[in-house]
């Protein structure tokens, strides 16, 4: 059976203090009150992640991972992080390919097809986040830009790198707008993701495949998001800075 995971994606939020409280808090109430076989994934920025590591020794339901890493193994790239380092100091998960990256950063599906192999190859999971913006859905070309990212992004990848992958589809349009894709609709893009999937390696692999959902998700629709068939979890912005709401999405599982 693939894995059940929540995971916050902190973004450039809480300074090192403030991260610290917040993932303490988020521990205490997952050691508590999460029931579930679900698994917790904390994305802080770089600052925070030996710490948060250090912290969630003990509590085994919790993983911390990255935002973001270089694609290079090393070097004259001043400002950046390697996987090497990010494994380094025990982070299990990195994001990559965040909209925002792809939006402020020019981040394309080349590059982040070469930052999900230094990833792997450093023995971290990649988050593989893909999605349309409202005007390719208004085009309807959503679906065609899905296929690509996957294309272009991870199916270049054998079977036993791809099933180290977990995937994340966040509509653009949903992600800190607090419009949420109904139900229906991430259903219907997550099914469609799995069959691609399949089409490109079998169903096995694609039954395997942990799919998130991201885009403005809250304590108030995560269950309804989480009961469809292929969504196997959430990737939370906004929310995973709260502990509470945080933990209430986490409990959608329980
Ligand atoms: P949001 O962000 O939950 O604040 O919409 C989701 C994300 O960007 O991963």
């Amino acid at each position: 059976m693939r894995k059940k995971i929540v995971a916050g994606n902190w973004k450039m939020n809480l300074d090192y203090n403030e991260g610290l409280g917040v993932f303490s808090e988020i521990i205490n109430m997952v050691k508590d009150e999460a029931t579930g076989t679900q698994e917790v994934v904390v994305c802080s920025p770089f600052i925070h992640i030996h710490s948060l590591v250090q912290m969630a020794k003990g509590y085994h339901k919790v993983a911390v991972g990255a935002q973001n890493a270089h694609q290079a193994e090393s070097g004259a790239y001043t400002g950046e992080t390697s996987a090497k380092m990010i494994k380094s100091v025990g982070a299990a998960y990195v994001i990559i390919g965040h909209s925002e990256r792809r939006q402020y950063f020019g981040e394309n599906n080349e590059l982040l097809a070469k930052k999900t192999d230094t990833v792997l190859k450093h023995d971290l999971h990649p988050i593989f986040c893909i999605g349309e913006t409202l005007q390719e859905r208004e085009a309807n070309q959503h679906f065609d830009v899905i296929r690509t990212q996957l294309v272009e992004g991870v199916f270049h990848l054998d079977a036993p790198q791809f099933a180290k992958l977990v995937l994340a589809y966040e509509p653009v349009w949903a992600i800190g707008t607090g419009v949420t894709a109904s139900s229906a609709q991430a259903q219907e893009i997550h099914e469609f993701i799995r069959k691609e999937i399949a089409a490109k390696y079998n169903q096995e692999v694609a039954d395997n495949t942990t799919i998130l959902y991201g885009g403005s998700c809250n304590p108030k629709n995560a269950a309804e998001l989480f009961a469809q068939p292929d969504i196997d979890g959430g990737l939370i912005g906004g929310a995973s800075l709260k502990s509470r709401d945080f933990v209430d999405i986490i409990k959608a599982f329980n």
